[in-house]
């Protein structure tokens, strides 16, 4: 007792000595109070990098911003790193405590209180602060430590020779997923015959990451106690199991990505049974220069190949530097090329009518261009705006990846996906993209080549009223139309019919609806 109080007295004393500004005689009495000068504060310095994180969407997840700031005067420049972009500080204003800035077409405001940044984050719904703390004084970004191999072509790895099928968690659950929904999904997928037509792949999206063990071996979290299990249930029914992580150390959802483990997760991947990988760049930006996602994709295209599993190798960064050009080299079978689709008509049809751009010719057996997921059958889009998204997405030989909640679907959700005569048109082995060849106000003309000379062709009403669509097969490079079948309607045109449309077609399509044709010819 004694022993303790004085250490403890030792302590105030030693204290109160180091401290040149107190009176000389200092008594520690509870009735003389000290009295302490007022010491002007200092401005505090926003300089340098700030780095801090939010939660993520799930109970393992997080997002993590960093904040490079150079100050000169009130004015601050630099750049801010989030978990989608490395975005500059177009104009950054301080005043006393206060910081301001712009950056990537978001506004910031932030405060400094006890030497931390409470970092207003600009945000769609409820605002979010970030306590971010001072890591650096000086405005460089955090040191990572980068291994990316030199740029190669992969040899083809022959998977997916027609663009892949299946069904994926993310437009329909997020990140509310788990091993019962998965696995419901699967008795589903052969319920409800989509397996038999040809939807094989189950992908589990983002949101089923758990952390790393001590030596990096990355686990799924609780609510997917065992992947292997999973894997061997899904592959009972006949059907394969896909993943997701990103090339960043978070995924978009903020979960563990496979940023410097891509040998490893691979690995895993393949231990797991996994058939299926998507990759989506997400957070790289924190740790990639753009001019290295060709070959931060390729280090997880070879990571596959050396698992020595077959295993599909989907792309996702929404269509950046021109990947048809170089998704084959790196090992990809298919690549996102536009940012994420909604179910809404207004980005449905902007996706598939508008923002293909000219990726056609690269589309071939084994290498894809993927306008994103469907979102038939999600509430959003009625039944034309569904036959048209399929349609769309067979003109443009698009993986027909299903996003709906195929457990409880109605049945003509289920007839949209299921036309096994769309999905012959999208499964077509020559394997050659579609694009539009008219287009007369809101109505459009696509057409699709097709083996054995046969011909897809799509007339579209993107109107919100009826209109009348008229095709002269000439303007398609067909002559003599031997044959033509309705695919909506699983009708083929009677030899009557026929003799009246031997130049030209005309018919009225429903308000956002389509017409879907395969006609074969003489040419
Ligand atoms: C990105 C992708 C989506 C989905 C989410 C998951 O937005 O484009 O398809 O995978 O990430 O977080």
């Amino acid at each position: 007792m004694f022993r303790i109080s004085l250490s403890v007295f030792a302590l105030i004393s030693l204290n109160l000595v180091g401290c040149a500004w107190l009176p000389s005689q200092p008594s520690v009495s509870a009735s003389v109070p000290i009295v302490l000068p007022v010491v002007p504060a200092a401005a505090p310095s926003f300089r340098g990098r700030w780095e801090g994180s939010i939660p993520g969407r799930g109970k393992e997840s997080h997002q993590d911003y960093q904040f490079v700031l150079d100050v000169a005067g009130d004015k601050v420049s630099g750049f801010v790193i989030t978990p989608s972009e490395v975005a500059s500080i177009s104009t950054g204003i301080v005043s006393g405590v206060d910081l301001k800035f712009s950056a990537g077409r978001r506004e910031y405001s932030a405060q400094m209180k006890d030497h931390q940044l409470h970092v207003n984050l600009p945000a769609r719904g409820k605002p979010q602060i970030l306590l971010a703390t001072h890591t650096s004084a000086e405005p460089v970004r955090a040191p990572v430590t980068v291994s990316l191999p030199v740029l190669r072509t992969l040899p083809a790895n022959g998977l997916a020779t027609t663009p892949p099928m299946g069904w994926n968690s993310w437009n329909k659950f997020r990140v509310s997923i788990n091993d019962k929904l998965v696995r419901e999904i699967a008795d589903a997928l052969v319920e409800t015959g989509m397996k038999k037509v040809g939807y094989i792949y189950l992908n589990i999206d983002d949101g089923w990451e758990g952390e790393r063990t001590t030596d990096g071996t990355l686990q799924s979290n609780a609510n997917f106690p065992n992947m292997k299990a999973l894997s061997d249930y899904v592959h009972s029914k006949g059907l394969k199991l896909g993943i997701y992580s990103s090339p960043g150390p978070r995924t978009c959802a903020g979960f563990e990505g496979s940023f410097n483990h891509e040998e490893q997760d691979a690995r895993t991947f393949a231990a797991w049974g996994i058939d299926y990988l998507k990759y989506d760049w997400c957070s790289a930006p924190a740790v990639y220069e753009k001019s290295q996602m060709r070959a931060a994709y390729q280090k997880m295209g070879e990571a596959l190949v050396a698992t020595g599993r077959p295993i599909v190798y989907s792309l996702c960064q929404y269509g950046m530097l021109d990947v048809e050009t170089w998704g084959p080299a790196v090992g990809g079978n298919l690549w996102r090329t536009t940012g994420d689709i909604n179910a809404t008509w207004e980005r449905m049809s902007a996706i598939g009518f508008d923002q293909q751009g000219e990726r056609a010719r690269f589309a071939a057996p084994s290498q894809w261009n993927d306008p994103d997921m469907l979102e038939v059958g999600n509430p959003g889009l009625n039944e034309e705006e569904s036959r048209t998204h399929m349609s769309l997405w067979a003109l443009l030989a698009a993986p027909l990846i299903a996003g709906n909640d195929v457990r409880t679907m109605a049945p003509a959700t289920r007839d949209i996906l299921n036309n096994e005569e769309v999905i012959a048109i999208d499964q077509d082995p020559a394997g050659k993209q579609g694009a539009r060849v008219s287009k007369t106000g809101l109505t459009e003309i696509w057409s699709r080549p097709l083996d054995k000379g046969d011909v897809a062709i799509g007339l579209f009403n993107r109107s919100a009223n009826p209109a009348t669509v008229n095709v002269k097969w000439a303007d398609l490079g067909l002559s003599k139309v031997r044959k033509v079948r309705d695919v909506w309607k699983h009708e083929i045109f009677t030899q009557v019919q026929l003799t009246q449309v031997q130049d030209q077609y005309s018919v009225v399509i429903a308000p956002h609806g389509v017409v879907l044709l395969r006609v074969s010819s003489s040419r």
